[in-house]
């Protein structure tokens, strides 16, 4: 089949790649200019496992292309996939560039062609542009689909080629014979398919996003508890996940969420409540406790400091909003690092995915290596669990003498630590 994927980030790129690697001839447009050009040359923008060798591999067999012309792009292609952001303004999904992408659609739609909002896009977004695209001269020339996209960053590329679910939302048995077609492949090595109303797909994905951010605030609060009534956050996480109507994903203790969904699609939702008239009391509830998240971490780093910040070396490692990613889109490290420099502290990180240029403060220095940035440290604080992060000897990386580790992600063993007298400091336990 002829793609046009129209917005080349995290989802677009991977999609373009993985549906180009299914056979189909896909055409990645963005309206970056040296996005697209480093592309041209195989050179991938975004830090995702699998996705240079993926994207060299098609791009070798002519099977994808990467444009700045989205009018070629639309006209020449049978389905095109949305995929530019959806961000938050004033808590609501920002759609301007969905709408933008719509408005060329309309100006190019030159046959028979199924739009797709992959896109994270609020209830009745897909009805808007249905009128939007309406006109007598469109008549029977589009369908609009929603097929919401559940990758995770880091694991991207998996995630595509082996989805737990794929969602087709429309009424049209036209379309949806289509997008069976397309995704066959993913279905005969055993990913469900279900044709659901356009509606019902764009709420999949928030009620999705916002159950998975509530799985983390909880066990987060959870923890909170624990660090109060000496109980191990662990064991309570392992006891309740093998319970099946719970499960053990998503119970793992850290940070606030961040990162470029859970935050703005829980926002998203609650704003669609509103609109409904509808009170989605947990979801506000969510985003409020973990927004108070980042404060209670600070307190703690207060605590293990005797609140003496001042003047102290806190070396942080792993800056992203978790591992297997560069992505810094509502990080806590951009709350955090800039609350302990304004409180006088000397930040030193390291980041696996090389994010260098992150923090614009004197006192925030980016070390090449986990040995360098952690030196000096008074306070290590692993804030990402990066599989280098989880074998440290800390006597070995600093040369202070009573430096202290605040491990966010409690990727040790507080007996080991005690055992190894480390100054050590985690999670619910
Ligand atoms: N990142 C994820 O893990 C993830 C997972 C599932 C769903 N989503 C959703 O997918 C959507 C895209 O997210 P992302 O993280 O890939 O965004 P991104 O910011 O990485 O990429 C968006 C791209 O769209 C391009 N763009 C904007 N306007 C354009 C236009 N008019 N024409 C062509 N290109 C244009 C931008 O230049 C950018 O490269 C969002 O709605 C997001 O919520 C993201």
């Amino acid at each position: 089949m002829k793609i046009c994927i129209i917005g080349s980030g995290y989802v677009g790129l991977v999609s373009g790649a993985c549906f180009s690697d299914l056979g189909n001839t896909v055409t990645c447009v963005d309206i970056n200019k040296v996005i697209v050009e480093k592309l041209n040359k195989g050179i991938i923008p975004i830090y995702e496992p699998g996705l240079q060798e993926l994207v060299e591999r098609n791009l070798k067999k002519k099977r994808l292309l990467f444009s700045t012309d989205i009018s070629s792009s639309i006209k020449k292609s049978d389905i095109i996939f949305i995929c530019v952001g959806t961000p938050t303004k004033n808590n609501k999904a920002d759609l301007k560039y969905v709408y933008n992408v719509v408005k060329s659609i309309k100006s190019n739609l030159n046959k028979y062609k199924i739009i797709v909002t992959k896109s994270t896009v609020p209830v009745t977004t897909g009805d808007k542009i249905e009128n939007i695209l309406n006109s007598k001269k469109n008549i029977n020339k589009f369908d609009v689909v929603s097929n919401p996209e559940f990758l995770r960053e880091g694991e991207a590329i998996r995630d595509f080629q082996y989805p737990d679910r794929l969602v087709i939302g429309t009424n049209s048995k036209k379309a949806n014979k289509t997008m069976k077609n397309l995704y066959l492949p993913l279905i005969k090595k055993g990913s469900r398919y279900i044709n659901t109303s356009r509606r019902s797909a764009e709420l999949i994905k928030y009620a999705s996003n916002a159950f998975l951010a509530t799985k983390i605030t909880f066990i987060n609060e959870i923890a909170n508890l624990c660090e109060k009534s000496q109980i191990d956050v662990q064991d309570v996480a392992t006891g309740m996940g093998l319970d099946d109507r719970i499960g053990s994903r998503f119970l793992r203790v850290g940070p606030a969420y961040g990162g470029s969904c859970f935050p703005k699609d829980t926002r998203a939702l609650v704003s669609t409540g509103q609109i409904f008239k509808t009170n989605l009391s947990v979801v506000k509830s969510v985003i409020n406790s973990n927004e108070k998240r980042n404060k209670i971490l600070l307190d703690r780093i207060k605590l293990i400091m005797k609140n003496k910040i001042k003047n102290k070396n806190i070396s942080f490692l792993g800056v992203t909003f978790k591992s297997g990613t560069d992505d810094m889109r509502e990080s806590p490290s951009l709350k955090m690092i800039p609350f302990l420099v304004k409180k006088g502290a000397f930040i030193s990180y390291y980041e696996p995915t090389g994010q260098k240029k992150q923090f614009k403060s004197k006192n925030i220095t980016f070390y090449e290596n986990i040995k360098d940035a952690c030196q000096n440290a008074d306070l290590i604080i692993i804030h990402t669990e990066w599989n280098e992060f989880k074998q440290l000897n800390f006597k070995k990386i600093t040369k202070k003498r009573n430096f202290k580790v605040f491990d966010m992600r409690n990727l040790y063993s507080t007996s080991e630590m005690k055992k190894n007298k480390i100054n050590y400091f985690s999670i619910g336990r």
